[in-house]
C-alpha cells in the first residue's frame, strides 16, 4: 500500500472492515497490495437504450462503468423515446431496473424529442431526474432556453448544457462558448441552477470564472481527452472524433489550470458507444464520440496524478463528492459495520496498455488506445455487491 497516495482517504480505518465485508461476497482480494478508492460517479454517459443498441446497451454500459471503478452514472437523454414525459421516461427505467449492475439516475430532455422547439413535461419529470438536458445540440432559441430555465428552477432542479451555436462551425471556440454566454446570462435572471457539460476552451473558462465570481450558481465539468490531448495529436481516424472537439494546446493548458484552481468543479467521460461501421469512416466521416468508462481514471491517474499536476485525493473528489454534491447522489466510503459499502480496489503500481478488445462496453473507439497507463481496476463493490472483478 502506497500511502503517499492516499492521503486524507481514510484507506486506513476502511482495510480491517472491508476484509470482513468482502469475505462474506467471495471476494478474495489483497487489500495490503491494493489501494481502495470510493466507487465514481459518471455524470455524463450515453447508455444507448431505449432506441440505440446496437451502439450500446444498459447492461453493457454499466458492466463497462463498474470495471471502470464507477458506482453511479446519469444517463443522458439522446434516445428514443427521447425521455421528455413519463410515458417515455418509463421506458428507460424499466431497462435500468432489470439490467443495470450499478445505479443509473436518467436525465430528462430539455426539449421535446431534443428539437428545441417545445419544453418537455418538465413539472411531471422533476422528482425522477437528476436533471434536464439536451445533450447532443444546443437549444438555439433564447426565448425556449429561458422557459425552460424557468421551469426547470421551479421545479427544484438543474439544467445540463450540451453548448453549441450552430450558426458558427462546429470545430470553433465561438460554438461553445457564444451560447454559454448566452445560457450564463440567463441562467443569471432566471437564477436557474446550470452545469455546462464537456468544457472545452479557454474563452469558456474565463466565462464561468466571471459567472462563480457574481455568485451564480454553476458549476462545470470536463472529460479526460481535453485535459490529456490536444488538435496536434489528432489522426485521420474516428477514434478522435468527438463533440466538442478537441481544441488547441493553449486551451488544453487553460483547462489544467482551471481544474488545479477549482473553476472546473468536476471530470465526467461523456462515453458515447457507436458501431464499428460508424467509427471506421476516418475523421471527417465517422460518428461523433469515443467510450470513457474503463479508461478515466487510469489515464487521469496516469497523466495528472502521476504527472504531478493534482494529488490523488484531489482528482478522487472530482470524481466523488463534487459530482454527488451538485446532482444529489448518496454514496459514501464503507464505515464500520456499513452492510452495503460501495467501493473500488486498484492496483497502481503496475503498467499495462489500454486495449480495446478487453473492454466490457460495446463500443471500443478510444484515441487513449494503447496507452501505457497506471491503475488497473482489480474489483467495484457497489451497495454491499461485487459489481466487477477482475
Ligand atoms: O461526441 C459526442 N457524442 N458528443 C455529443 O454531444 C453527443 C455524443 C453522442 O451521443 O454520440
Amino acid at each position: 500500500m502506497k500511502d503517499r497516495f492516499n492521503e486524507g482517504i481514510r484507506i486506513e480505518d476502511a482495510r480491517g472492515t472491508l476484509r470482513e465485508a468482502c469475505s462474506p461476497l467471495g471476494a478474495d482480494v489483497d487489500f495490503n497490495n491494493y489501494s481502495i478508492l470510493p466507487g465514481f460517479t459518471d455524470v455524463h454517459v450515453h447508455l444507448r437504450e431505449p432506441g440505440f443498441s446496437y451502439k450500446g446497451t444498459i447492461m453493457a454500459g454499466t458492466r463497462a462503468a463498474a470495471a471502470g471503478g464507477f458506482t453511479h452514472v446519469l444517463s443522458m437523454p439522446n434516445l428514443d423515446p427521447v425521455p421528455d414525459s413519463l410515458e417515455h421516461l418509463r421506458v428507460q427505467t424499466e431497462i435500468i431496473e432489470r439490467d443495470a449492475c450499478i445505479s443509473v439516475h436518467p436525465l430528462g430532455s430539455l426539449t421535446r424529442g431534443e428539437k428545441g422547439l417545445e419544453v418537455s413535461e418538465i413539472e411531471a419529470l422533476a422528482p425522477y431526474v437528476a436533471g434536464f438536458s439536451d445533450d447532443g445540440v444546443g437549444v438555439m432559441d433564447d426565448g425556449l432556453m429561458k422557459e425552460a430555465m424557468e421551469r426547470v428552477k421551479a421545479a427544484g432542479s438543474i439544467v445540463i448544457a450540451h453548448c453549441e451555436d450552430t450558426r458558427f462551425p462546429r470545430e470553433s471556440h465561438e460554438a461553445e462558448y457564444r451560447q454559454l454566454a448566452r445560457d450564463l446570462d440567463l441562467a443569471a435572471r432566471t437564477g436557474c441552477p446550470f452545469h455546462m457539460c464537456h468544457v472545452s476552451t479557454a474563452e469558456s473558462i474565463r466565462l464561468i470564472r466571471e459567472a462563480k465570481r457574481a455568485g451564480l450558481d454553476v458549476t462545470v465539468e470536463t472529460a479526460p481527452h481535453y485535459l490529456t490531448l490536444s488538435n496536434e495529436n489528432l489522426e485521420d481516424d474516428g477514434r478522435f472524433k468527438m463533440n466538442p472537439p478537441i481544441k488547441t494546446r493553449r486551451d488544453r493548458q487553460v483547462l489544467l489550470e482551471a481544474l488545479q484552481d477549482g473553476t472546473i468543479d468536476m471530470i465526467a467521460t461523456d462515453h458515447a458507444p457507436h458501431s464499428a461501421e460508424e467509427k471506421a469512416k476516418g475523421f471527417a466521416g465517422s460518428a461523433y464520440g469515443i467510450v470513457g468508462l474503463e479508461t478515466a481514471f487510469p489515464v487521469l491517474y496516469t497523466k495528472l496524478v502521476r504527472e504531478g499536476v493534482l494529488p490523488l485525493q484531489r482528482l478522487v473528489e472530482l470524481l466523488t463528492t463534487a459530482p454527488n454534491q451538485r446532482f444529489r447522489i448518496e454514496s459514501r466510503m464503507p464505515e464500520e459495520t456499513d452492510p452495503a459499502p460501495t467501493f473500488s480496489v486498484w492496483d497502481l503500481e503496475h503498467p499495462y496498455r489500454i486495449r480495446p478488445e478487453h473492454f466490457l462496453s460495446k463500443g471500443w473507439s478510444t484515441p487513449f488506445e494503447g496507452w501505457e497507463v497506471y491503475g488497473k481496476c482489480m474489483m467495484t463493490v457497489a451497495g454491499g455487491k461485487v459489481v466487477y472483478k477482475r
